[in-house]
């Protein structure tokens, strides 16, 4: 046990990424941080008490931060940091309307991660996603490989539990992959899905398979349609935490994240969601994958609608 990891953002999506990161076990220590008075501190606190019935030994500790910076002291030395913060989406809102607005915030909360924890590796969650992503690296000047942002864990679970529950499968049965953007130019694979091994385009129709790449495409949105005043985090939370797991134990697996791009596809200068393989460093490199023709297209304008978003954050 050891390594000491961060999670900036103490709502929903931040506070179930560090309970997962405790209970992994495997940390020495998690911080969380809000900018509400107390609510980190009471969260940790809890968490804490939480310990001896599900018999893990990682501390939480929470702190309360200020727009100026202060508290920051708290996350010092992290191996990695986990940045939530930000206003999640309401019934009808696409990622997209909380660009400006969550970019005041990102910028800042990523100015103090490079002050005070200059050597993590950074895993962004707010979104919109990949433009968050992108800012997150202007802001820390960090290098291109220690900024990663979660996404592709997410729609692929999501794809996944949407081709088991249709076929009435175990979810350990099928694997699915989503590349692209976290957003309307997602790219489900669908020539990547197996079910038992086997390709789904032959277990399942072709319409079928249709209706499931747009239902996991509108995942996100179909779960803030019901809660109604926020947006999803049991699944966002584990593939947050999962990706934080790899980076401590520089495990080497390969996850669909949303990483820089150069070169890869064909596709340069970009952060887009693709399969990464990470380690200690945060990516190690990224992976290629054969993909039809459409995929390939599928992607590639997913790269060019996040490339023009992209420019924009840098005046935001
Ligand atoms: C979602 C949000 C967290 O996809 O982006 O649920």
């Amino acid at each position: 046990m050891g390594g000491k990891v961060t999670v900036v953002g103490a709502g929903f999506y931040g506070s179930t990424t560090a309970m997962r990161l405790a209970e992994f076990d495997v940390f020495e220590e998690v911080v969380l941080t809000d900018i509400v008075e107390g609510k980190a501190e009471g969260l940790a606190l809890d968490m804490n008490q939480s310990r001896p019935v599900e018999g893990f030994e990682t501390k939480v500790i929470g702190q309360t931060t200020g727009l100026d910076g202060s508290g920051y002291e708290a996350i010092s030395g992290s191996d990695i940091v986990v940045i939530t913060a930000g206003l999640p989406r309401k019934p009808g809102m696409s990622r997209m309307d909380l660009i400006e607005t969550n970019a005041k915030i990102v910028r800042q909360v990523a100015e103090n991660v490079a002050q005070h924890a200059p050597n993590a590796v950074v895993i962004v969650v707010s979104n919109p996603l990949d433009e968050m992503t992108a800012l997150t690296q202007l802001a820390t000047g960090f290098p291109h490989n220690r900024v990663i942002g979660q996404a592709g864990m997410l729609d692929t679970a999501r794809f996944t539990n949407n081709v088991a529950e249709k076929l009435g499968k175990p979810v350990g049965s099928v694997k699915t992959l989503t590349l692209g953007s976290h957003g309307d130019t997602m790219v489900p694979v669908p020539s990547r899905c197996t079910v038992d091994g086997q390709p789904l385009s032959e277990v399942m129709p072709a319409e079928d398979i249709e209706e499931l790449v747009v239902r996991t495409r509108n995942g996100g949105a179909e779960v803030v349609a019901l809660l109604k005043t926020g947006s999803a985090y049991y699944a966002p939370s584990a593939a947050a935490a999962r990706m934080a797991k790899a980076v401590i134990e520089d495990s080497g697996a390969i996850m669909p994240v949303c990483a820089w791009v150069d070169g890869e596809y064909g596709i340069s200068g970009v952060y887009l969601g693709v399969e990464a393989e990470i380690g200690r460093e945060g990516v190690r490199r990224v992976v290629e994958t054969d993909l039809t023709e459409t995929e390939l297209a599928g992607l590639k304008q997913a790269a060019e609608a996040v490339r023009a978003k992209q420019a924009d954050v840098q005046d935001l």
